[in-house]
């Protein structure tokens, strides 16, 4: 796979950002944090999923989607594109976790913005898969919800984004999210 920056410059480019990233206070979600979780995974894949802020588990460990959403994450991607987590990019919407999980709020999320911004020019992804509400509303620069956006992939950058659900809402079950997510992985992965 191959980075439009080119591998050699992305990798190093995005590890000074990432430094950059942990000392960050642009909003308050920083005096909450335990640690920053920037993003993890190949900084030079063709495929880069965006989801919304770090939980408890994400914020202990400094990686994103570590606890149950993660898990189902994980199968889904596995069993529908075949992939596993050194194949692809991921990170979060909001990279310091919102207290009590609340959602993230257009401030914070404004503050953040450039630190993702900044990944997404450096890895440059051919598809970019949003996870939830609010990387779609944030990356497609639309206020339409989750569920009227997914279903097709929209032009973005080199390639495409792909709308879909958040994991957590898969796992609380309403309806049927888990195979309309699959549908949209496969969606996904026909365009990498
Ligand atoms: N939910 C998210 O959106 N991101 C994480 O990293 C964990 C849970």
């Amino acid at each position: 796979m191959t980075g439009g920056t080119g591998t050699i410059v992305a990798v190093p480019a995005l590890a000074e950002v990432e430094r950059e990233a942990k000392a960050c206070t642009r909003c308050p979600l920083a005096g909450g944090r335990t640690q920053v979780v920037f993003g993890v995974g190949d900084a030079t894949a063709d495929l880069m999923f965006v989801g919304e802020a770090p939980g408890q588990q994400e914020d202990l460990k400094g990686e994103p989607f570590v606890g149950r959403s993660g898990q189902l994450l994980d199968k889904l991607v596995f069993e529908e594109m075949g992939l596993t987590r050194d194949r692809f990019y991921i990170a979060n919407t909001v990279k310091c976790r919102p207290p009590g999980n609340r959602d993230p709020q257009p401030a914070e999320i404004a503050a953040c913005g450039p630190w993702l911004e900044a990944q997404v020019d450096l890895i440059d992804p051919k598809v970019v898969v949003t996870l939830g509400n609010f990387a779609a509303k944030l990356l497609l620069n639309t206020t339409e919800g989750i569920t009227r956006l997914r279903g097709r992939a929209y032009p973005y950058r080199r390639g495409v984004l792909v709308p879909t659900f958040h994991p957590a809402a898969v796992l609380r079950g309403a309806g049927d999210l888990a195979a309309q997510m699959r549908a949209d992985l496969v969606r996904a992965k026909a365009f990498l």
